[in-house]
């Protein structure tokens, strides 16, 4: 286990019905808010009419941004800062899923930030190229879709839409002041943005148990009962999507997946994300499918360079015999396992099922070494990936 230092000041407001508290909740935090949610909101439209009454019952000014798109784009971003500084709003207050959200942190941090905002954003994955926020104004987040985690961590992921260019800022000064989860608000949610949202927060735990150090029993075990837990719940809410009680522990579930409790003395490192992010960047394919695409193909690479880990993934998740068995031959029968249960959801696992060729892996495999690469030439990862390890994973992904 490595050393780790964790600190995380969200307050959490978790609870069936909790978003009626929003106005209070924001007449704490600012007088002016900027509410920010999805360019396509019909479905949130009697939401956004709840919170803005809410907030003009408790004195909260509004103004409103609905232009944030799946993967959020720079563009958008600046769009926010705008308004913020032409209205002085005080505030910000994201509904949606992780788009939104991460779209709402970085214009809280973007209004007070004196140097062009993609500078705020790391362009390489370990190199400290960017410029980071010093400051922010508060954010209140209501999430509507467990996925990302974005409510309770310091993370905001974007694109710039002049270079294709996806990357992410994680600093502290990103924390939401306030998230209040009201898993009420999914329970509307259609398939695909609820299996799409379950496997990015799988992925979330996937990372650092495939990627991170070794020794750490009880970070494996907290691991494999998130991966257990939301494997589980997804398929119960198939079949009864209107449940409140699965919804609820779906969402706590995905929040402490990339929270930062998992990933303490682990040391994680995200290069199946890194992966999914060209295709999310080239493709605009949805962040959830860009991981179910990649996680089965990393494993694919990976194993063998990890080798007991995958087979303790095999024996804790999937109960497969290893008595006497050869480990490799576990190893694989796991991870296809695993292909198949992201097949049962109905989601992509190949690159062709989104329609990406062969012809584009060695594009696709630069845009990673120019936008994620580390000083030393690679992908971080277990193992760490050169130009040819990135082309092998695309290629067993085809
Ligand atoms: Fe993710």
């Amino acid at each position: 286990m490595d050393k780790f230092e964790y600190y995380n000041p969200v307050r959490v407001i978790c609870g069936l019905g909790e978003s009626a508290r929003v106005g209070k909740e924001a007449a704490k935090l600012g007088k002016r808010a900027l509410l920010v949610s999805y360019q396509e909101h019909s479905f949130f439209n009697t939401l956004l009419e709840n919170i803005q009454t809410q907030l003009r019952n408790e004195g909260v000014a509004v103004e409103t941004l609905y232009a944030i798109t799946a993967n959020p784009m720079l563009s958008q971003i600046r769009q926010g800062v705008d308004l913020c500084k032409k209205h002085k709003l005080d505030l910000v207050i994201a509904v949606g899923g992780g788009s939104v959200m991460d779209a709402s942190k970085a214009i809280a941090a973007g209004v007070l930030y004196p140097h062009d905002l993609w500078k705020m954003f790391n362009s390489r994955h370990d190199v400290a190229v960017a410029i980071p926020p010093e400051q922010s104004l508060p954010t209140l987040m209501i999430p509507t879709l467990p996925a990302t985690s974005s409510e309770m961590n310091c993370i905001a992921v974007a694109t710039n839409d002049e270079t294709a260019e996806k990357s992410y800022i994680y600093h502290e000064i990103l924390y939401p002041n306030v998230s209040i989860i009201d898993p009420r608000l999914t329970c509307g949610l259609p398939k695909f943005q609820t299996t799409c949202g379950a496997a990015d927060a799988i992925s979330h735990v996937m990372e650092s148990y495939f990627n991170g150090t070794d020794d750490t029993p009880l970070q494996d075990r907290l691991h494999e009962g998130i991966i257990l837990t939301i494997m589980e719940l997804v398929q119960k809410i198939l079949r009864d999507p209107g449940n409140e009680s699965l919804r609820m522990s779906i969402q706590w579930a995905a929040t402490v997946a990339w929270n930062g409790w998992m990933q303490c003395g682990v040391s994680p490192l995200t290069p199946m994300h890194h992966l999914g992010h060209i295709l999310s960047a080239q493709h605009n394919i949805t962040h959830g499918a860009t991981l179910t695409i990649m996680m089965p193909a990393w494993m694919k690479h990976g194993y063998r360079y990890h080798l007991d880990r995958y087979v303790q993934f095999a024996e804790r998740i999937f109960a497969i015999p290893t008595a006497g068995r050869d480990k490799e031959e576990v190893a694989r029968e796991a991870i296809d396992r695993f292909e198949a249960f992201l097949k049962s959801l109905e989601l992509p696992t190949r690159l062709s099922d989104v329609k990406i060729e062969a012809d584009e892996i060695d594009f696709m495999t630069e845009e990673v070494a120019r936008t994620a690469f580390t000083a030393d030439g690679v992908l971080a990862g277990r193992p760490a990936l050169d130009r040819s390890g990135v082309k092998a994973v695309y290629t067993l992904a085809i």
